[in-house]
């Protein structure tokens, strides 16, 4: 039977019952994008909120790989390992914080060395156990940035270190002074269709023409995409569109009632000048996406980002934030506001109906029309760039 709801693209449509499928509507066309539903291998992705993280163990997967983080209570570093003991298999999510700085298995006590994974000692073999120091649990690096813990999964370089975090960071969040707020939470879907579905400029004018946050921000309703590519960015460029027309053999469709001109970086509109670190980027379009999957939604005076991390192949983590480069009384009146409004309008109820599509698509074949250029554009985007694609079994060091 045909699942209810698909999320993985199958590779042999045709096989299923059904009518006929075209030639070239599965994702054979772009083989690495189709293989990549665990993401991509030698990438920093974001997991928890760093708050969240304390003695207690947290366990998180991410791009299949299963990660107990917990903090150092020597030095207040966010550490992580794999979340499996090499005796039998126990998470390690499970265990007791019984010596500083390790970690116990909650099943026969063997406590493994936050810093480097290695057995430390067994409890219940005796202080002189002959396995200790033979065995170690694989450790990974983690960074906090942005109030989150960033976790890296892949392989480390030649000096034995990862590339730095801010590597797969926008820069602008790394260089500059913001105050932030934000959401983060797992939803169901694979990640590419999170990630499509954040870049596709048709649904932005259709999907979310019922969202309340129109009330207050003005949808962009575009045509004629192009896409530019800079920086590691793909910036969909447009026109915009204004349709009061009569629609051949359907019926008049007007969207003059919620169409307005869009504000962008370089053409601010009714609230002033734009934020002087968004008017530098000097972006020619107002969303644009990024490997390992990292949108940006740069409005005149404020940024809202997604980071779609995959979880498993049905479970995205969807991280939100929303960025304004600010200090003072500037910074704390957004925190109110974002606190009081936006997290409930946008990061809420607008993201939701998101999150509703990513959930309820099915898997390809699929019939693509002229807007979906971004879809095309971002898969091809990967197949061109040098990625590893991650796969199931892949692990920490
Ligand atoms: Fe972990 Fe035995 S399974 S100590």
């Amino acid at each position: 039977t045909v699942p209810r709801r698909a999320r993985r693209p199958r590779r042999a449509p045709a096989a299923e019952p059904g009518p006929p499928v075209q030639a070239g509507s599965d994702w054979s066309t772009w083989s690495t994008y189709d293989r990549a539903e665990l993401g991509f291998r030698n990438h920093w992705y974001p997991a928890v909120w760093a708050h969240e993280v304390g003695r207690k163990p947290v366990p998180v997967t991410i791009a299949g790989e299963k990660v107990v983080l917990v903090r150092d209570d020597r030095t207040g570093a966010i550490k992580g390992l794999h979340d499996r003991c090499p005796h039998r298999g126990v998470p390690l999510s499970l265990g007791r914080r019984q010596f500083p700085g390790t970690i116990s298995c909650p099943y026969h006590g063997w406590t493994y060395d936050l810093e480097n994974g290695r057995l430390a000692a067994v409890i219940t073999d005796g202080p002189d156990s002959p396995i200790c120091g033979k065995v170690s649990v694989a450790t990974y690096p983690v960074e906090e940035r942005l109030g989150l813990v960033f976790v890296y999964i892949g392989e480390l370089r030649e000096d034995g270190t990862p590339p730095p975090v801010e590597d797969d960071i926008p820069a602008e969040l790394t260089e500059n002074t913001l105050v932030l707020g934000g959401r983060n939470e797992i939803r169901d879907g694979n990640w590419r269709f999170a990630a499509e579905n954040g870049f596709d400029e048709g649904h932005a004018k259709y999907l979310h023409n019922t969202a309340l946050w129109r009330l207050f921000k003005v949808m962009p309703t575009w045509n004629k995409t192009r896409i530019v590519e800079r920086d590691g960015w793909l910036i969909r460029v447009q026109d915009e569109v204004h349709w009061e027309a009569e629609f051949p053999g359907v019926g008049r469709f007007s969207n003059k009632r919620w169409w307005k001109r869009m504000p962008l970086p370089d053409r601010p509109g009714k609230n002033g000048d734009a934020n002087p670190v968004i008017a530098a980027l000097d972006l020619p379009g107002f969303v644009s996406i990024r490997l390992p999957g990292i949108l940006r939604v740069a409005y005149p005076q404020f940024i809202h980002y997604e980071w779609y991390v995959p979880v498993d192949a049905d479970h995205v983590r969807y991280v939100q934030l929303m960025v304004r480069f600010e200090t003072g009384w500037k910074a704390a009146a957004f925190k109110a506001r974002y606190l009081t409004a936006i997290r409930w309008l946008f990061h809420g109820q607008f993201t939701a109906q998101d999150a509703w599509m990513v959930d309820v698509m099915d898997s390809p074949p699929e019939r693509l029309y002229r807007p979906d250029l971004s879809l095309t554009a971002w898969r091809k985007h990967i197949e061109d760039a040098d990625v590893v694609v991650q796969t199931v079994g892949g692990r920490g060091h």
